[in-house]
C-alpha cells in the first residue's frame, strides 16, 4: 500500500493549501476531502434535495461522477469549481457531512485516492476513519481569528464580498457542527502530530510536515 499522509483540521487552518504543497514536494497525488462534500451539497442543491435528506444525499453520494484535475473539480463531467468554493457550499459541505449513510457512502470513493507513490489527504477524518493506518497524521489548527482573518482576507483578493464578523461567527458555528457531531468529529488524534499555524506561516508549516514525513 502506498504511503499516506493525512492532514485534518478545522476550517481554514490552511490544510488545503499545505496538504497541497507537501503533495507536490513528494510527488504524491492530493485528496481534498471538503471538495467531495462540497460537490455533494452542490449535486443535491441542483436536483433540489434538502442537505437534511439523508437518504436521498446517499443515494446521490453514490451515483455522482466526480474528477479532480488540475485543480478543478468536476461533477458528472461538467466543471463547477466556482460553484463549489462558495461559502453556501462550505455550510452545505458541513450540512450534509453530518449524516453517518452518507460518510459512508464516500469512503470508498475517498479510499480510492491511495495510489502510487503516495497521497495527501486534508479534511477532518483522514487520519481517523478514512486511512488510519497513515505514516504520518497532523492536526494542523490555528485561533479562530486568525483562521476568519485568513479566510477574509482570500475572499477579497478573489474579488469576493466578505465581512469579517459574519465569517468569525460562521466559523465558530462548523467548528462547534464538525467537533460535536456523532460521526466522525473533528479531534486531535492521540498519534497525530499537532501544528498550530497561528504564528507560522504556510511555507513553515509545509517544511515542518516535509521534515515529520522523512524521519
Ligand atoms: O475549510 P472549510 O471547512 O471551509 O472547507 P472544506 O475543507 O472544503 O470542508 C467543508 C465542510 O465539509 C467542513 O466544514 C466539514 O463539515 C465537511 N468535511 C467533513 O466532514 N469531513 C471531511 N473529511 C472534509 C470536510
Amino acid at each position: 500500500l502506498s504511503p499516506v499522509i493525512a492532514i485534518d483540521g478545522p476550517s481554514a487552518s490552511g490544510k488545503g493549501s499545505v496538504a497541497e504543497r507537501v503533495a507536490t514536494h513528494f510527488g504524491f497525488h492530493y485528496l481534498d476531502s471538503g471538495a467531495i462534500y462540497r460537490l455533494l451539497a452542490y449535486a443535491a442543491a441542483q436536483q433540489a434535495v434538502a442537505w437534511s435528506n439523508a437518504d436521498a444525499l446517499a443515494d446521490i453520494a453514490t451515483q455522482m461522477q466526480i474528477k479532480f484535475e488540475h485543480g478543478q473539480a468536476y461533477l458528472n463531467g461538467e466543471q463547477v469549481s466556482h460553484h463549489i468554493r462558495t461559502e453556501e457550499m462550505g455550510k452545505g459541505a458541513s450540512e450534509v457531512a453530518v449524516h453517518p449513510a452518507v460518510r459512508t457512502a464516500l469512503l470508498q470513493t475517498q479510499r480510492n485516492f491511495r495510489q502510487a507513490p503516495g497521497l495527501v489527504g486534508d479534511g477532518r477524518d483522514i487520519g481517523s476513519v478514512i486511512f488510519p493506518d497513515a505514516g504520518l497524521k497532523i492536526f494542523l489548527t490555528a485561533a479562530v481569528e486568525t483562521r476568519a482573518k485568513r479566510r477574509y482576507d482570500q475572499l477579497i483578493q478573489r474579488g469576493d464580498h466578505a465581512d469579517y464578523a459574519l465569517i468569525l461567527a460562521d466559523l465558530q458555528q462548523r467548528d462547534l457542527r464538525d467537533s460535536q457531531r456523532a460521526v466522525a468529529p473533528l479531534k486531535q488524534l492521540p498519534d497525530a502530530v499537532l501544528l498550530d499555524t497561528t504564528d507560522i506561516n504556510i511555507e513553515q508549516a509545509v517544511n515542518i510536515i516535509i521534515e515529520a514525513f522523512k524521519k
